[in-house]
């Protein structure tokens, strides 16, 4: 009884003091702070379960027919690349700025120094379904939209199809592949 009185009594106290933080407003929410490692640790762990959850039933299309890589170049370029960069370019305002920060799209997957989307994965069909989920249905209290409720499927999977060849692009040929036709 002592025992189950005892934890009763450590949730209450630990309710107390989580909300006593969140209330008294001491919370450093600023994108220009780190998040501390128990924060870090527990928002990774969350966003890469939840996306290998919920995207591996999709069905991944076939992927990389020159209509799909025009089409997703222009539409990467217009509403993506200030905040994924592009071939040549390094860092903008948002990446300087956003936190999270947004994952470099230039380096293919398995090379980004934290696996975003990919869930640690390098099967380029658990990625695809990952990208595709991500872009459609964003990722909350992030900086990543939602493109899903303003683009059919077909667009989001021709951008998951450009994304598979954006590393290997030199900044030429980006700049063909991508302008608007
Ligand atoms: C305002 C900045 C911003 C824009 C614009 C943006 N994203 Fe993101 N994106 C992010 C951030 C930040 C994350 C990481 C979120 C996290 O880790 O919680 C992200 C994550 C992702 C991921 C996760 C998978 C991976 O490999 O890292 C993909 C894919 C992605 N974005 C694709 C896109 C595409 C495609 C577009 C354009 C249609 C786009 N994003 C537009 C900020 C942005």
């Amino acid at each position: 009884m002592t025992i189950i009185k005892t934890l009763v009594a450590v949730i209450i106290f630990t309710l107390v003091v989580g909300l006593g933080v969140i209330y008294s407003g001491i919370y450093p929410i600023g994108a220009d702070q780190r998040h501390s490692a128990v924060t870090f640790w527990l928002l990774d762990t969350l966003r890469k379960r939840s996306v290998a959850r919920a995207s591996e039933d999709i069905e991944v299309p076939s992927l990389g027919s020159p209509q799909q890589l025009l089409s997703g170049g222009a539409d990467y370029n217009d509403m993506c690349a200030g905040c994924h960069l592009k071939p040549g370019v390094t860092e903008t305002d948002m990446t300087i700025g956003l936190y999270p920060t947004p994952p470099d799209l230039t380096v293919p997957p398995e090379k980004h120094d934290h696996d975003h989307g990919s869930g640690g994965h390098d099967d380029p069909v658990v990625i695809a379904k990952q990208q595709y989920w991500v872009i459609k249905h964003g990722i909350m209290a992030s900086g990543m939209a939602a493109f899903g409720p303003t683009h059919s499927d077909e667009r989001i999977w021709a951008m998951v199809a450009f994304l598979q060849k954006l590393p290997e692009m030199t900044p030429e040929q980006y700049q063909i592949i991508t302008t608007r036709r």
